[in-house]
């Protein structure tokens, strides 16, 4: 990709704006008399040209395309601008920095949770949750398994709230959520736990695999759902049978 160390969104959005500056630029050029639709069209069209130059997944050349005609298509339904700043800070507080870290909010489903603890230790250990999002993994680990010491750690707002509640109404004593973020040594330190869980996305992968080798104690256990460490073979893969066809990918570190 052309902006290697820039996030992808805000590569997005220079974009667009440059679609938008040179369609406004040409139409007085020209002189034609172009249509509203018309403009728009072209205005999202440029940006997804401009994006795939850039280098940008195909997935952003869809949502580039179809960026300013929505904008217009919103603005004709005539929707009061206080729905929109609550949908837009209901989305800040789930996706918090997903603009920065490309770890979005998706979550483990019940198979995993179920696979999980079959890899649990035969007694007492200690759990992370690396990104632990609404908190199911723990609160069903600590069900399913009380002997264990459960922590997660969320850097977005409402998902550490909900769970926060999810384990204090659940009674769950031995589950504790922290806000931050996982690259924060104080917070999270490897060496603390048996086992460390990760679902996260191909982004931090590597990052990951270099905290996990330089801080877990050797025999516990790196888990990393769906996504895989670059040029690191696991030692054991365990395909789930569920709607993203998860596998979870085991190193005894
Ligand atoms: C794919 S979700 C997984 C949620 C949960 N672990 C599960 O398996 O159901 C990843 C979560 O990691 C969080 N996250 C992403 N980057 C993070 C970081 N650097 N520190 C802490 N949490 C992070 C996201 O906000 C999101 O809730």
């Amino acid at each position: 990709m052309a902006f290697k160390n820039i996030p992808p969104s805000l590569v997005a959005l220079l974009l667009q704006g440059a679609a938008f500056l040179l369609v406004s630029a040409l139409v007085p050029l020209t002189g034609l008399a172009i249509s509203l639709p018309i403009l728009v069209l072209l205005c999202g069209l440029l940006a997804a040209f401009f994006s795939h130059l850039a280098g940008l997944a195909r997935w952003w050349l869809v949502i580039q395309l179809g960026f300013v005609p929505g904008l217009l298509g919103m603005l004709m339904l005539n929707i009061p601008p206080a729905y929109y700043l609550c949908a837009f800070l209901c989305l800040v507080l789930v996706y918090w920095s997903t603009f920065r870290t490309q770890v979005p909010l998706y979550l483990s489903s019940k198979q995993v949770w179920h696979a999980l603890q079959g890899l649990m230790p035969p007694a007492e250990f200690s759990f992370i949750d690396l990104g632990s999002g609404l908190g199911g993994v723990l609160t069903h680990l600590a069900s399913a398994r009380p002997d264990g010491h459960y922590s997660g750690i969320e850097s977005a707002p409402l998902p550490l709230w909900l769970s926060w509640l999810r384990i204090k109404f659940g009674g769950y004593r031995n589950c504790k959520v922290y806000w931050g973020s996982i690259w924060d040594q104080s917070l999270c330190n490897l060496a603390n736990y048996d086992v460390v869980y990760a679902y996260l996305s191909p982004v931090p992968m590597a990052r990951l695999w270099h905290k996990a080798r330089a801080e877990m104690r050797p025999g516990t256990l790196f888990i990393s759902s769906t996504f895989e460490v670059p040029e690191q073979q696991p030692q054991l893969k365990i395909e789930v049978t569920d709607l993203h066809h998860s596998t979870l990918l085991v190193w005894r570190m």
